[in-house]
Formats: structure tokens, C-alpha cells, sequence
């Protein structure tokens, strides 16, 4: 199932999706997701900061921020999901005492490669593992984290709810889910300005940089079918999770959600 916001793209059916403006069939998505992924691994940090004016980075640390790692000795292990080339992981493993751990998890073997190799490069070698993993069916026994992160990833997955049952599944009891990802602007005026930039600043941005703009297109497309905050925590709290909550950052550019297995 693919959730959209009717109010934006009532064009849109249950069984397909968007990808650079055309609409793909569900079992499509995946792969397509992976090609674009695939394709713009080495440059990925690049276009973040080019797309939002180094405004991610913000993002990111409030995101860290707000987990609440233990700077302690405590054992305190973080599955960051669809964790790319690390930009969670390693602030989580920064931020956390020695008993932190983070397994950086992947469906794409050349982010998680490109990942590894900054991990090496900034001293965390030994704070991370690295598994290459689809983010609907975790390789890890129930309940084996403290908490599960998610930043831009849940929006690439075909199956919304599938990760979510799986973050509830392999987080321990009392263990926080919290989720970074695009979200709807919620102030008048800033609403259009920021749909007009995305839809035609951001693929140009892309084609100039990776000499391809159909994956930012489809970047584009995925971030406005995603629902909106308050119909994410509602799927977050159909997935067993309590006392969920949100924030969004810069106007709604962005939402942190989280929710807690109790
Ligand atoms: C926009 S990047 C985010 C990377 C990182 N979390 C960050 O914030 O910089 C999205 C990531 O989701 C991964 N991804 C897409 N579908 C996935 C799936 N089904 N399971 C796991 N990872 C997936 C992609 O390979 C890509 O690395």
C-alpha cells in the first residue's frame, strides 16, 4: 500500500506509486528505489547539503539529540535502519558511551560499503556493525535493540506497515522507535515556495551534479505521497507502539516521530 495526501495527488491508486513522475506497479518500487541509491552512493553527502542548504545536518543532530543515548559505559544497542552511508549511525555512536553500539543496516550494498569506509576513516569501526538488510524482513531475533532509527528510509520502503511490525518486533521491551523523514509543510505561503523548489530546483540540482535528475524526481514524488505528520503517527500507533508523538522542524520540511515499545 502506498499512503499519499489526497488533497496533493488524487491521481494516485493504492497499487502504484511514483517514480519520476510515472507510476510504477508496487513490486516495482524496490528495485527502482535501489538502482537510484546505487547510482548516487558516492555523492550522496554532496547533494544533501546542496539540497538543503546544509539544513539536514541540523536535522540529523536534533534527531541524535532527542534519541537520548546513555554516555555511559551501559550497553545501549541502536538498530539505524536503512542507515546509508552513516550520517545516524556515527553521530549515534559519537554522542553514546562506550556501551554503545550501532548496527547500520541496509537494502543497498554500495551505501553500506561507501558507509563502512567513513566508519574506518572516522575512528568507529569498532562502535558499528554493518549488515545489508531489507527494512520489511530484519535478519535479527525479537527484541534484540534498546532503539531503532530511521532517517529518510521508511519513505523508500514498498510496505510502510511491514517496517514498522518489524521495528516493533526486534526492539526490546521499553525500546524507542524514532523516525527522521520528510514531511508536509504546514505554513501558508512557505507551501508553495518549498513545492516549487522541490519540483523543479531539486532534479536540476540532481542532473548537474550525478548528470541524472529522473532519481531526484522520483525523490521528489516520494516525499509528497508520504503521509502527513499526524497520519504517520496513526500508522506507528496501528503498529503497537505507545505514547507516540512528533516534531516537525523548519515549517514541517521535516518530522521526527517516535513511539516506544512498552
Ligand atoms: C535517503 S537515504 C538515507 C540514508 C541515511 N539514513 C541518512 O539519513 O543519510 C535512504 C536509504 O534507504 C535505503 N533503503 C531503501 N529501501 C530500503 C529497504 N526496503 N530496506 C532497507 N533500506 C532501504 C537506501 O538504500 C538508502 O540508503
Amino acid at each position: 500500500m502506498v499512503y499519499g495526501r489526497p488533497a496533493m495527488s488524487p491521481e494516485r491508486s493504492p497499487a502504484s506509486t511514483a517514480f519520476g513522475y510515472r507510476m510504477v506497479a508496487e513490486k516495482e518500487k524496490q528495485g527502482l528505489v535501489n538502482e537510484v541509491f546505487a547510482k548516487v552512493a558516492y555523492r550522496y553527502d554532496q547533494m544533501n547539503d546542496l539540497m538543503s542548504g546544509g539544513l539536514h545536518r541540523l536535522w540529523k543532530d536534533d534527531f541524535v539529540t532527542l534519541l537520548g543515548v546513555p554516555k555511559n559505559s551501559r550497553p545501549f544497542r541502536v538498530l539505524d535502519m536503512a542507515g546509508g552511508t552513516g550520517d545516524i549511525a556515527f553521530r549515534i555512536a559519537k554522542e553514546g558511551g562506550t556501551g554503545t553500539i550501532v548496527t547500520l543496516a541496509d537494502i543497498s550494498p554500495k551505501m553500506i560499503s561507501e558507509g563502512a569506509k567513513r566508519a574506518e576513516t572516522q575512528g568507529l569501526r569498532s562502535r558499528c556493525r554493518f549488515m545489508v538488510a531489507n527494512g520489511e524482513a530484519l535478519p535479527f531475533p525479537d527484541k534484540s535493540f534498546d532503539a531503532y532509527t530511521i532517517a529518510f528510509g521508511i519513505r523508500n520502503v514498498t510496505h510502510i506497515e511491514n517496517a514498522l511490525a518489524e521495528a516493533f518486533r526486534v526492539l526490546r521491551a521499553g525500546g524507542k522507535f524514532q523516525c527522521l523523514e520528510f514531511s508536509q509543510v504546514d505554513v501558508p505561503g512557505f507551501d508553495r515556495l518549498y513545492e516549487a523548489y522541490s519540483m523543479t530546483a531539486i532534479p536540476a540540482i540532481g542532473k548537474v551534479v550525478t548528470g541524472d535528475g529522473a532519481p531526484y524526481r522520483y525523490l521528489v514524488e516520494s516525499i509528497r505521497t508520504f503521509p502527513n505528520q499526524e497520519q504517520f503517527a496513526r500508522l506507528i500507533a496501528e503498529a503497537r507502539f505507545e505514547r507516540v508523538g512528533y516534531r516537525s522542524l523548519s515549517g514541517g520540511i521535516v518530522a521526527i516521530h517516535w513511539g516506544w515499545r512498552i
